[in-house]
């Protein structure tokens, strides 16, 4: 009996000591999630009233697109919003065959607050907070720009024409963060580059080539468009060529 009753007792015990640590350990999560929670609620919110005011009409209220109007935004990302945003892309204002580049409709933690919005709303690729640059692979990036971009964007970057009126752009403008947001959502013509076709150490590498090449002081001369030495001399060469023959001929018919 009295076995019973002592194992009753350390059964009553440990539950009631159970039951404790569990109130304990859940107030105490509680707290941290709902912290964690309205912050994130707070910017989400504000990205949700941004988007019914300004791209719904194109996008759709559960952001899966209207039919002639705009694009599915599921599972697009935040990389995919900065990218159309802060290039001015986006808010699109009718449509046309190209949205073109233009200074940003919104401020930056507006742009914040709709990539947290779509980001909620269906997930996707997301821009990194660091390491966008690797300035000692900046031969890797060259050589990876070259085989992935150079074929739309031009050698140095300038950009050219692509078929039925499209273009790619001169990467001139581009910061680091608009540069990822191209590679990882592959606006109109332009494949997307994943982590799985470029590694985040590629993009990095990559980014640092195209920033780097920017900075790099312009020798003066007309530029065009950095076609190479060949069809430079051969252009110098014509043009030159052209008028010393021309002042010959000049000369010759004074005398
Ligand atoms: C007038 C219509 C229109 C409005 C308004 C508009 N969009 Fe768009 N959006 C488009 C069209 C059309 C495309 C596809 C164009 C393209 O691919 O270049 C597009 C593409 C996008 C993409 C790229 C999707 C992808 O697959 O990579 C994103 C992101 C986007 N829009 C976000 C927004 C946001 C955010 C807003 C509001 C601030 C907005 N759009 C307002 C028409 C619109
Ligand atoms: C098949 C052609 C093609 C290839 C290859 C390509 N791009 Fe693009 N890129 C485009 C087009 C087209 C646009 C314009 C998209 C738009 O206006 O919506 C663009 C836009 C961009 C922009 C935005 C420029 C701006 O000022 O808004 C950046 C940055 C960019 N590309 C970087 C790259 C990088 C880096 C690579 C290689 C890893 C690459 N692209 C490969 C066609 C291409």
């Amino acid at each position: 009996m009295r076995r019973i009753t002592g194992t009753l007792a350390l059964l009553l015990g440990l539950t009631a000591m159970g039951f404790a640590f569990a109130a304990f350990t859940a107030s105490a999560n509680e707290a941290n999630v709902a912290t964690a929670a309205s912050v994130d609620a707070a910017q989400i919110e504000r990205g949700a009233s941004i988007y019914q005011t300004s791209c719904i009409t194109c996008h759709g209220a559960n952001l899966q697109g209207v039919l002639d109007r705009g694009p599915s935004l599921v599972g697009v990302g935040q990389a995919a919003v900065y990218f159309q945003v802060a290039t001015g892309r986006m808010p699109a204002a009718e449509n046309q065959a190209q949205m073109p580049r233009k200074a940003p409709f919104f401020s930056p933690e507006e742009i914040d607050d709709l990539g947290a919005f779509i980001q909620a709303n269906g997930g996707g690729p997301e821009i990194p907070a660091s390491g966008l640059r690797d300035d000692a692979q900046i031969a890797m990036g060259g050589e990876l720009f070259r085989l992935n971009c150079a074929s739309c964007h031009n050698f140095t970057g300038q950009g050219g024409a692509l078929s039925q009126g499209k273009y790619a752009p001169n990467l001139d403008p581009a910061t680091d963060e608009e540069i990822w947001g191209a590679m990882l959502s592959g606006p109109e013509n332009m494949p997307k580059f994943g982590d799985g076709q470029l590694t985040p150490e590629e993009k990095a590498a990559i980014v640092s080539f195209i920033q780097n090449n920017k900075a790099t002081i312009d020798p003066g001369g007309l530029p065009l468009g950095g076609f190479g030495p060949a069809p430079e001399g051969l252009i110098a060469f014509l043009v030159g060529m052209g008028a010393i023959v021309a002042a010959t001929l000049w000369m010759g018919s004074r005398a």
